[in-house]
């Protein structure tokens, strides 16, 4: 696997498998520089939000990094009340206009909004259709909400972005989407902010035993099952190492040792139940 391996959507269009999470990254200088430094150490995929905020700054730091816009793979999404409120094509117009971009490469429904996320998805799929998003896809979605989707739309879903780590492995659901070729992006891959995945001793266990940390180790778990991994830092050495998982492979036996760690445990919100 070369740097920043890639994954061919149920499109065409290829993603970068390991991509920068940028939630909970504050507006301004932080969120600059965050992505700046990590198109410098090699990261070709930013993942934002409108609701994260910090769009802008998104498209500044891309701006300063010099990378050209085609070589990027930029995703944005839907924010749940621009979703009740049907207002769509105008969200996508205003986070377009934020990152100071005239096409994302994809462009998510945030959260299943019960009673208006199947409206919504037509009009994702009318932005695709028009070629102003290179791919359209889905966020918090549980089998029902997809098979919605499946059952009325015309496009199926490129992704199904999900909280997944090794306390919520998510096989049912992930089973369900590589069935419909829909691909699967991590996020809170490391536990989220605040959370202490990382001190498990099974995880720091195995982690020693490849010569890297304990977030490198989950990173590579989820690359081997050929999951999109969304991680975030603001800190360039953790941003550098996050990236630094292609100089090892992990053992079918640990790999299986770690998905084992599984508790259908969420650090966010719950789809089945959010309120948001
Ligand atoms: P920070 O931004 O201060 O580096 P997730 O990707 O699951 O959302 O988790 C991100 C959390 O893990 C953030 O709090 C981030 O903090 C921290 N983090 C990111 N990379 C590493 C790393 N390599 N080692 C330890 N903590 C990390």
């Amino acid at each position: 696997m070369a740097i920043q391996s890639t994954i061919t959507l149920n499109n065409g269009t290829v993603i970068p498998q390991i991509g920068l999470g940028v939630f909970r990254t504050p507006d301004g200088d932080t969120t600059v520089n965050a992505v700046q430094t990590a198109l410098e150490n090699g990261y070709r995929h930013i993942d934002t939000a409108m609701i994260y905020r910090n769009e802008t700054s998104v498209g500044e730091g891309i701006r300063r990094s010099g990378v050209p816009r085609g070589d990027l793979f930029v995703t944005t999404k839907l924010w749940n009340d621009d979703i009740r409120a049907h207002r769509g094509k105008e969200a996508f117009q205003e986070s377009l206009d934020r990152l100071g971009m005239d096409y994302v490469d994809l462009y998510l429904i945030h959260w299943p909004v019960a009673e208006a996320f199947e409206e919504s998805w037509m009009e994702l799929e009318k932005l695709y259709h028009e070629g102003r998003v290179r791919a359209i896809g889905v966020s918090n979605f549980q089998v029902r909400h997809l098979e919605t989707i499946l059952k009325n739309g015309t496009v199926v879903p490129v992704v199904n972005q999900i909280e997944r780590h090794p306390l919520l492995t998510q096989e049912p659901l992930i089973e369900y989407c590589r069935a419909h070729s829909i691909e699967i992006e991590a996020w809170s891959p490391l536990g989220g902010t605040g959370g202490n995945l990382l001190q498990n001793e099974t995880l720091v266990r195995l982690a020693a035993k490849y010569g890297k940390s304990p977030a490198q180790l989950v990173i590579r778990w989820d690359l081997q099952q050929d999951i999109v991994v969304l991680s975030k830092s603001v800190h360039e050495a953790r941003i550098r190492q996050n990236a630094d998982v292609y100089d090892f492979e992990i053992t079918p036996e640990d790999m299986a040792a770690i998905s084992a760690l599984n508790q259908d445990l969420r650090t966010g919100a719950d789809p089945d139940t959010f309120t948001f």
